[in-house]
């Protein structure tokens, strides 16, 4: 490889996909917090995988924070975005706001947009001038897999549009931060990337 001893990772999506959870099950189990608080800003954390070390920041999913997170993705060597695949309202694309079964999507029309959503996040993230254009590699976590009709990798992918991604490699994998399922396939495939 390369000889790079330690990368930095950005960690990134919207409040409650599952951020701080994820990174929490990556530590040695002696070194998991208990209770995770909602993020307030950034945390840094650092753990190893498939032979490479990982510096990981997780960004708060807060939009009021983006000023402090964009300053980063000027030295990210990897991108891990994070999604709730059982949010369908907030992946974002019509297409597949499919009701899960038995079940009815209500659409609430308000004057205002409430909620960012993860498509938009991702689009701002990956057209940033610090990003665009940059074969960092992007690894997707479609989290919450073990939720009550959560949408298939498949799903989420479409739903984010990742096949319109051109310029850094991309995988999608979906995962269980609590059970820890799914994690250590999403980072081997992000650490032959680095390597
Ligand atoms: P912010 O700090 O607000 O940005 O949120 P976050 O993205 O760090 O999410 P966090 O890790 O705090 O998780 C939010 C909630 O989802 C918590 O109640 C977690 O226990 C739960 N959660 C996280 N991952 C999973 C998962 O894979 N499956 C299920 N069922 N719940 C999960």
């Amino acid at each position: 490889g390369r000889g790079r001893t330690e990368v930095t990772v950005l960690v990134l999506g919207l409040d409650n996909s599952g951020k701080s959870t994820l990174l929490d099950a990556l530590r040695p189990p002696e070194q998991r917090a208990r209770h995770l608080a909602p993020t307030v800003a950034l945390q840094q954390d650092h753990f190893q995988s498939g032979g490479v070390s990982f510096s990981a920041w997780d960004v708060s999913g807060a939009p009021r924070h983006r000023a402090l997170w964009e300053r980063h993705y000027r030295r990210a060597h990897a991108l891990v975005f994070v999604v709730d695949s059982s949010d369908r309202l907030r992946l974002g694309n019509a297409a597949v706001l499919v009701p899960p079964p038995g079940g009815l999507v209500r659409y609430i029309m308000c004057g205002v947009r409430c909620a960012v959503v993860a498509r938009e996040e991702l689009e701002l993230l990956l057209c940033h001038p610090d990003v665009c254009g940059r074969r960092v590699p992007l690894l997707v976590f479609a989290n919450k897999c073990d939720a009550p009709h959560a949408l298939a990798p498949a799903q989420v992918a479409a739903g984010l549009g990742l096949e319109r991604i051109a310029d850094k490699p991309w995988h999608i994998c979906a995962s269980n931060a609590l059970s820890g399922a799914g994690l250590t396939d999403g980072i081997s495939w992000l650490a032959r990337q680095i390597r």
